[in-house]
């Protein structure tokens, strides 16, 4: 398959693109499939690589999955899961971290699991310790092995008291999986509770958990003894929805997003407000829009939930270029997420990230030589460019720039983009981007 995308760029995006379930949750609910005892049933699932992937990966285990995919309907039923093969795993796994996530329903149906190396965007280290320490404290042993990690679970799981140094998504999400069914009680404090892990949630109750949320990221779960399958409607994708956002912004166009919901999108809709944007919410979608005019710089942290994502950071960098003044962005999630921006400063960009805190708050990677905190100065025509996607939000925002410069850019290693995009080549065109594959 061609993986470059030759981009002729200069032409404001105009029309209506549809955004369908969250690429973050969807993966996440279809391994919560594993723990049940029957058949489940998930809608609003888009045609992204990662949901082949957690395919693949759960029928190595057993499961039988059937996947309409134009109606965007998986079924799966995990009636007869079973032990897989390491390097099968690992050749199906790629670049992809869901396996992780394996671990706790596996403990539950198989009293074992082994998980290989993992990969995932290159954004930073992205350790697994609050992982795995988790599933320790549960009381499951984890030995490290010449291909991945390999856990027992001799004496069954059993609910405990645990503090999150972070409030990590991922680890949040292995602490549900694992206590939904671990023996006793289990409390979470300085939990992770985006709008994806609140849907999770959902999802485990209708299978039959006993969870409930407290104001102040504490989780708290009375494990049962056995789950039944679900039947869920995804939430829909809020990064994916502001990305075409900011690639209206930066193209001075106009972008109907259906599916795009306003509750999960609070942060994001504040701060394409006062960049400059403009917006219209209707019960079936957002409307995002240019109004003409300059567009404002701003100050920026990225957080999590219910602080503005550290998955819309880069996207929206893209449209700040095109910002009149001097933006400053401080990442506090990943301590690596500005790697994108060298590509942009070959397009014309100014651009200079720093080691220091640049936000209202230091976090936790300041004094530590991590180049976390972005200062952009506005506005920079920008110019097309030969540029390779590094990761899978860095490579759309790549897209986004070479949509705004001037001539033919080529985007190289496309394929990464499908990871998480959903049909992006057919909605480029339905927006009236111009580009070929050479
Ligand atoms: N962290 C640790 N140790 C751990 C786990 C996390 O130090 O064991 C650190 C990470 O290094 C990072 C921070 O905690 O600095 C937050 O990571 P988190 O665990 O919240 O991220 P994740 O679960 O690995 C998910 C999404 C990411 C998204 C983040 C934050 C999925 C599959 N991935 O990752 O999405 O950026 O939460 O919201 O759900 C993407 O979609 O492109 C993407 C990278």
């Amino acid at each position: 398959m061609n993986d470059v995308l030759y981009v002729n760029g200069g032409t404001p995006l105009h029309g209506e693109i549809t955004v369908r379930g969250a690429k973050n949750f969807v993966s996440k609910a279809m391994v919560a499939a594993l723990l049940g005892e029957g058949p489940s049933v998930l809608r609003n699932v888009p045609q992204i690589r990662d949901v082949g992937v957690v395919t693949g990966l759960l029928e190595l285990h057993g499961v039988s999955v059937t996947h309409d995919e134009a109606a965007g309907v998986l079924t799966l039923d995990p009636s007869n899961v079973e032990s897989a093969h390491v390097a099968d795993i690992d050749a199906h796994a790629g670049s992809s971290r869901i396996p992780i996530l394996f671990c706790g329903p596996l403990l539950h149906r198989l009293g074992e699991a082994f998980i290989p190396d993992l990969g995932g965007c290159r954004i930073g280290d992205r350790p697994i310790n609050y992982h795995l320490d988790i599933l320790r404290q549960f009381g499951a042993v984890v030995e490290k092995r010449a291909q991945g990690i390999e856990l027992r679970a001799p004496n069954g799981l059993h609910g405990t008291k645990i503090e999150l140094p972070y409030p990590s998504v991922g680890a949040t999400e292995q602490l549900l999986l694992t206590a939904v069914r671990a023996d006793g009680l289990t409390e979470l404090s300085n939990a992770a509770i985006e709008p994806e892990i609140m849907d999770l949630i959902n999802v485990l109750q209708k299978m039959g958990a006993i969870i409930s949320v407290d104001t102040d990221r504490v989780i708290r779960i009375e494990g049962v003894g056995r789950l039944g399958g679900y039947q869920h409607t995804a939430l829909s994708d809020r990064i994916e929805a502001a990305s075409w956002a900011s690639a209206a912004l930066a193209t001075r166009g106009d972008v109907y997003v259906r599916g795009a919901t306003q509750p999960e999108m609070t942060a994001f809709l504040n701060t394409f407000r006062k960049v400059g944007g403009e917006f219209e919410i209707d019960d079936d979608g957002i409307r995002f829009f240019h109004p003409g005019g300059d567009l404002r710089s701003i100050v920026l942290e990225t957080d999590v939930h219910p602080g503005f994502m550290t998955d819309w950071q880069q996207p929206l960098v893209v449209a700040l270029t095109q910002a009149t003044g001097l933006s400053i962005v401080h990442e506090t999630v990943y301590e690596n997420r500005f790697g994108f921006t060298d590509a942009l400063r070959g397009m014309g960009a100014t651009i200079q990230v720093y080691r220091e805190c640049l936000g209202g708050h230091p976090c936790r990677f300041g004094q530590r030589n991590f180049y976390h905190s972005a200062v952009i100065s506005g506005p920079t025509p920008l110019a097309a460019a030969d540029i390779e996607v590094p990761d899978l939000r860095g490579g759309f925002s790549h897209l986004i720039a070479a949509l705004a410069a001037k001539g033919t850019s080529a985007v190289r290693g496309i394929q990464l983009i499908d990871r998480g995009y959903e049909h992006f080549q057919d909605k480029l065109g339905a927006l009236g981007a111009e580009f070929s594959h050479g």
